[in-house]
C-alpha cells in the first residue's frame, strides 16, 4: 500500500476563493489551474478542496445537492479533469469532499423522500419522527442558528433528522441502499484520479435511542465497509476522517487499519494555542501524552487553522473560557463553539510568533494542513455572516479585488480583505515573492526543510524535560535520523538546560542556518533561546562535511578519491577534452568534489548548487594538452564565485607519481582509446614553461569565450635573464599556488578571480615602475584575462626575495626578543612601503587623501578587538596549556590591551594627528592574493 499521505504537506483551498479566471465574481477551476504553479513553488505535495459540487450554498457547498458534478460558477466536469491533470503533472495530490452525513434539502434525494409515502425506498433515504422527542440529549452542534436536530417538513408531514443546518437533512445509514449510493458516488470520484477523500462530520452517520448519537459501533462498521471498497479498487487512495472528538473517541476511526488512514487531531489544535497564551508548555505535552498509538497505516492530520471556527468543543469549561478571553474579547469573534478568526489575526500579526505556530505544526507527529491564505498572514472580516469571514478572497497582488477577480468589486462573492492591516495593499503573494524576508518565502524554506526528513512524517515523539516549562522540547527519530526540537513558547528570552546525555558525543547541527553547535557531552546542554524562537537540530554523529573547514584533510582517504574517480571516454585525440559532452559530465559529476578537496578552494562551508566551465581553451596542444579553464561556482545561498583552473590531460611517470602522493589534484580519469588522468596542470613543467614563453613572446592565448594577455613591467627582461628556467611547484597548498622558475622568479597564480584588477598586481607594478622602493618583490609580469566585459588579473611573476636571509634566523632560535626585532623589521619595511606608496601623487589610484582622526581611532579599536579576541582565546585553553604558560601569556594580553587602550584615550583627548592613506584602506575590496 501506499502511504504517500505520512509525507504530504497538505494545502487546503476552496476554488470559489482562490482565482477567477472569467471575471465573475466567484473562483473557479480554470484560475485555480492557473495558479498551480504557486501551490508547486510553495512545496506543498497535497491539496484538499472543500465542495465545489452543485449546491444552493446555504453552507459553503457543504450543502450538496448533485455529489457527481461541479457547481456552474466553478466550471465543468472537464475543467476539474483538466484540473486534476495538471495537478498531478506537477507532483500534487488532490483530495476532496465526501460529505455523507447529510445533504441538501434540495438534493432529489430529499425532495422525492418528502413526497414519497411513508415506509417507501425513497423515504427511507432520511431519518425521519413523528415527534421532536427522538433521540432526545443528542447536541446541537450549529448552537447560533439551530435549536433542535428535528426539523418539520410539510409535505412529508413529519419531522427529518439533521445535526447541522436545518437544511441538511441526515441521511439515513441503516438503509443499505443509501450506502450503496455513498459508495458509487466515492468510485465516481477515485476514478476521476481523486487521491484522497475528507470525510466529513462522520460521527454522526447512525442513530440509537438512548445515545449521544456520535462514535457508534454501527458508524464504524460503516467505515469499515467503505474502506474495504476503496481497497478493493485502488491501494493508493487515502480517507481523512473528520470527527472533532477526544482523542480517545478519534483513535477508533483508524479501526485496526481498516477505517480512515487518516484522522484530524482537534483536541491538540487549541491547546497548542493555548499553551502559546500561557506561556506554558503543558497544555501540549499533556494532550500529546494523552493521544493514543495508531495502527502502523495511518496517521495523524494536523492543522492551526481551517474553514471552520477553531473549535472549542474539545477542551474544559474553563479552558474554554481562558481562550475567548485571550483569543475573542470581541463577541463578534465567536460563533457556535468555536473563535472564527485567521491565523495572523489570533496572535496579533506576531510575525514570530507565527514562525513559532508553523515549526510546531511542521515538526509534532502527523501531516501538516496549511490554509490558504496564511502562508502569507491573510486577515479575517468578522463582520462577514457564519464562517465567512475566513474564506474572502486569496490575496495575489494589491490591484483591485486583490488580483482575484477584474470584475466590478460589488459583483465578487465576497469582498476582500481591505483593512490598513491585513488589507491586499499590504498583504499579497506578489510583494511577498519579491522580497527574500516575506512570511511567504520563509514558509517555503520551512516546508522544504521539512520534506528533505521524513522523520517529521514518520518519526516517533520523545519529550525532554526540562524545569523551565516555557520551553518545549521534544525529540522526533525514524531510521537512524535524529532530530532535536526546541521551542520557547514565551515572549522573552529563556535559558534552558537539557539533559541530552543519551546523545553523547553527537552534534546538533541547526537546520535552518546548517550551523554546528558544540558537541553533546556529560553535562547538561545549555541553550538560550529569543522569545519565540525554535531550533530544529539535526543530531549528527559526525559533524557534518557541510561546515566542516577543512574537507580535503577531514576523513578522505587517499584510495577514497581514487575510488571516487569518474572515467570518460575519448579518443585519441585529447585537446578537444572540453569542447564536447566530456566537459558537460564533468561538471555533473567530479567538478564539485574536486573543488572540495583542494585547499585554495574558498566556498567549502557553503552548500554548492552547481559549477561549470565559464571558459576555457588550449594552452598547449598535443597528445598531453595543457588547457586554462574558468570555473564558475554557483552557491544556493544565491552567491557566485569564479577560480582559475590550470588543467592537464596526461599519462605516464609524473602522472602516475601524483596520482599516489596527491591524488586530491585529480579531476578524472580518461579511458578509451588511451587511458590517462586530468589533473591540475600546476604539477605539470610544460605549464610553466607555457606561461613563460607566452610572457617572453608576449602571445596572448586565446580561449573559447575571451583571451588570456600577457603584461610585462620595464624590468622583465633584466628580471627574468636569459636562457631556460626550471620550474618547481612551491610549498605547501594555501589560498593560492605558487610556481617557481629557478631562482629568478616566481609565479604567483590567483585561484579566485574577480573582475578588475588585482590590488597584489597593481600596488607591485606601482611600486616596480612607478617607486625606488625595493623591499617588495617586484613585478615583472602579469597575465590578464580579458573576456567581453572583463578584465582578470590572473598571476604575476615577480622576483624571488632574499628577504628571508634579512630575518635573522639566529635570533629567532632565542625565543624572546627575536619576536619583538621581527616585529619592528616588519614596521620598518611596512612604514617604508607606506612612504614609497605616499610618494607618487600623480597616479590617480595611488594619490594619499588624510587619514582622519576618525580613521585612527578605527584603527585603534580594530587592535584592541584583536587583543581582546586573542585574551579570549587564551582564556578558552587556559586549562590546556602548562600553569605558568597560561598565565604569563595572559597577563601579555591585558597588558597589551591595557596599552590600546591608554593610547585610545589619549587619542580621544588630544585630536591632531598628521597622516595619509593610500591605496588600500579606501578600495575596500576583496584583494585576491590576500591570503597566500
Ligand atoms: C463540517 C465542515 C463544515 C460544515 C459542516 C456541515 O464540519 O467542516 O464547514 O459546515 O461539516 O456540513
Ligand atoms: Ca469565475
Amino acid at each position: 500500500m501506499s502511504d504517500w499521505f505520512k509525507d504530504a504537506i497538505i494545502y487546503e483551498a476552496h476554488v470559489r476563493a482562490f482565482f477567477d479566471s472569467n471575471n465573475d465574481g466567484i473562483g473557479d477551476f480554470p484560475g485555480l489551474t492557473s495558479k498551480l504553479d504557486y501551490l508547486q513553488a510553495l512545496g506543498i505535495n497535497a491539496l484538499w478542496l472543500l465542495p465545489f459540487y452543485p449546491s444552493p450554498l446555504r453552507d459553503d457547498g457543504y450543502d450538496i445537492a448533485d455529489y457527481e458534478g461541479v457547481h456552474p460558477s466553478y466550471g465543468t466536469i472537464q475543467d476539474f479533469e483538466r484540473f486534476m491533470d495538471e495537478a498531478h503533472r506537477r507532483g500534487i495530490r488532490v483530495i476532496t469532499e465526501l460529505v455523507i452525513n447529510h445533504t441538501s434539502d434540495q438534493h432529489p434525494w430529499f425532495q422525492a423522500a418528502r413526497r414519497a409515502p411513508a415506509g417507501s425506498p425513497e423515504r427511507e433515504f432520511y431519518v425521519w419522527s413523528e415527534t421532536k422527542q427522538k433521540y432526545q440529549g443528542v447536541r446541537i452542534i450549529f448552537t447560533d442558528s439551530e435549536t433542535s436536530n428535528w426539523s418539520w417538513d410539510d409535505a412529508a408531514g413529519a419531522y427529518y433528522w439533521h445535526r447541522f443546518f436545518h437544511h441538511q437533512p441526515d441521511l439515513n445509514f441503516d438503509n443499505p441502499n443509501v450506502l450503496d449510493a455513498v459508495l458509487k458516488t466515492m468510485n465516481v470520484w477515485v476514478d476521476r484520479g481523486v487521491d484522497g477523500l475528507r470525510l466529513d462530520a462522520v460521527p454522526y452517520l447512525i442513530e440509537r435511542e438512548g445515545t449521544i448519537c456520535e462514535n457508534l459501533e454501527e458508524t464504524h462498521a460503516i467505515l469499515r465497509k467503505i474502506r474495504r471498497a476503496m481497497d478493493e479498487r485502488y491501494n493508493d487512495r487515502m480517507l481523512i476522517a473528520e470527527a472533532n472528538q477526544w482523542p480517545a473517541d478519534v483513535r477508533p476511526y483508524f479501526g485496526d487499519g481498516d477505517e480512515c488512514h487518516m484522522a484530524f487531531h482537534f483536541p491538540l489544535m487549541p491547546r497548542i494555542f493555548m499553551a502559546l497564551r500561557q506561556e506554558d508548555r503543558h497544555p501540549i505535552t499533556e494532550i500529546l501524552r494523552q493521544t493514543p498509538e495508531i495502527p502502523e497505516n495511518s496517521q495523524w492530520g494536523l492543522f492551526l487553522r481551517n474553514h471552520d471556527e477553531l473549535t472549542l468543543e474539545m477542551v474544559t469549561d474553563e479552558e474554554r473560557d481562558y481562550m475567548y478571553q485571550a483569543y475573542a474579547a470581541d463577541p463578534r469573534m465567536r460563533i457556535n463553539v468555536g473563535i472564527r478568526r485567521r491565523l495572523a489575526p489570533l496572535v496579533e500579526n506576531s510575525r514570530r510568533q507565527i514562525e513559532l505556530l508553523h515549526s510546531l505544526l511542521f515538526s509534532f507527529p502527523g501531516t501538516p494542513v496549511i490554509y490558504y491564505g496564511d502562508e502569507i498572514g491573510m486577515g479575517d472580516n468578522i463582520y462577514l455572516g457564519d464562517r465567512n469571514g475566513v474564506r474572502t478572497p486569496m490575496q495575489w497582488t494589491s490591484d483591485r479585488n486583490a488580483g482575484f477577480s477584474r470584475t466590478d468589486p460589488a459583483q465578487l462573492y465576497a469582498p476582500p480583505i481591505m483593512d490598513p492591516v491585513y488589507g491586499y495593499q499590504a498583504i499579497n503573494v506578489e510583494a511577498q515573492e519579491r522580497s527574500p524576508f516575506s512570511l511567504l518565502n520563509w514558509m517555503k524554506r520551512l516546508i522544504a526543510l521539512r520534506k528533505q526528513l521524513k522523520v517529521f512524517g514518520r518519526g516517533t515523539l520523545e519529550f525532554v524535560p526540562s524545569a523551565n516549562r516555557k520551553i518545549l522540547t521534544y525529540v522526533r527519530a525514524f531510521e537512524g535520523e535524529t532530530v532535536l526540537c526546541v521551542a520557547n513558547l514565551s515572549r522573552t528570552v529563556q535559558p534552558v538546560e537539557l539533559d541530552l546525555s543519551r546523545f553523547k558525543g553527537m552534534t546538533p547541527v541547526e537546520m535552518l542556518g546548517l550551523t554546528e553547535f558544540p558537541r553533546i557531552g556529560e553535562v547538561p546542554y545549555f541553550l538560550t533561546l529569543p522569545g519565540y524562537n525554535f531550533y530544529w537540530f539535526r543530531l549528527q554523529a559526525q559533524p557534518s562535511s557541510i561546515t566542516g573547514q577543512r574537507l580535503s584533510d577531514a576523513g578522505t582517504s587517499s584510495d577514497d578519491i581514487r575510488a571516487s574517480l569518474p572515467a570518460f571516454f575519448m579518443g585519441v585525440a585529447w585537446d578537444t577534452l572540453l569542447d564536447g559532452n566530456v566537459r558537460t559530465l564533468i561538471e555533473r559529476e567530479s567538478l564539485v568534489p574536486f573543488l572540495q578537496r583542494q585547499r585554495w578552494f574558498g566556498g567549502k562551508a557553503r552548500p554548492i548548487r552547481a559549477a561549470h566551465f565559464l571558459d576555457w581553451g588550449p594552452v598547449r596542444r598535443g597528445s598531453d594538452p595543457l588547457f586554462a579553464t574558468i570555473v564558475e561556482v554557483d552557491y544556493q545561498d544565491g552567491g557566485r564565485e569564479r577560480y582559475f583552473l590550470p588543467l592537464g590531460a596526461a599519462k605516464g611517470a609524473h602522472v602516475d607519481a601524483t596520482m599516489a602522493s596527491a591524488p586530491q589534484l585529480a579531476l578524472a580519469r580518461l579511458t578509451g582509446a588511451r587511458k590517462g588522468v586530468v589533473i591540475d596542470a600546476t604539477v605539470d613543467e610544460r605549464y610553466g614553461a607555457a606561461l613563460l614563453e607566452s610572457f617572453d613572446k608576449l602571445e596572448s592565448i586565446p580561449l573559447k569565450r575571451g583571451v588570456l594577455r600577457p603584461r610585462r613591467t620595464d624590468p622583465y627582461e633584466q628580471l627574468r635573464g636569459d636562457g631556460p628556467l626550471a620550474m618547481r611547484r612551491i610549498g605547501a597548498e594555501q589560498s593560492n599556488s605558487s610556481l617557481a622558475f629557478g631562482d629568478r622568479l616566481i609565479v604567483k597564480l590567483f585561484r579566485r578571480i574577480e573582475d578588475g584588477p588585482n590590488p597584489d598586481v597593481e600596488i607591485g607594478e606601482h611600486l616596480t615602475a612607478h617607486t625606488a622602493f625595493r623591499r617588495s618583490p617586484q613585478v615583472a609580469a602579469w597575465l590578464e584575462y580579458e573576456s567581453p566585459g572583463a578584465i582578470i588579473d590572473l598571476l604575476g611573476p615577480e622576483p624571488l626575495l632574499d628577504l628571508a636571509a634579512m630575518l635573522t634566523p639566529q635570533a629567532i632560535r632565542e625565543v624572546s626578543g627575536a619576536y619583538i626585532d621581527s616585529a619592528q623589521m616588519l614596521g620598518r619595511r611596512t612604514a617604508e612601503l607606506h612612504i614609497a606608496l605616499a610618494s607618487d601623487t600623480r597616479t590617480q589610484a595611488f594619490a594619499p587623501e588624510p587619514f582622519a582622526r576618525d580613521d585612527y581611532a578605527r584603527l585603534l579599536a580594530d587592535a584592541i578587538g584583536q587583543a581582546r579576541r586573542a585574551s579570549e582565546l587564551l582564556g578558552g585553553r587556559a586549562a590546556t596549556l602548562p600553569q605558568d604558560v597560561a598565565s604569563s601569556s595572559r597577563s601579555a594580553v591585558e597588558q597589551a590591551e591595557q596599552a590600546l587602550h591608554a593610547r585610545h584615550m589619549a587619542h580621544a583627548a588630544k585630536p591632531r594627528i598628521s597622516s595619509v592613506s593610500i591605496r588600500g584602506r579606501r578600495s575596500g575590496r576583496d584583494g585576491q592574493g590576500r591570503r597566500s
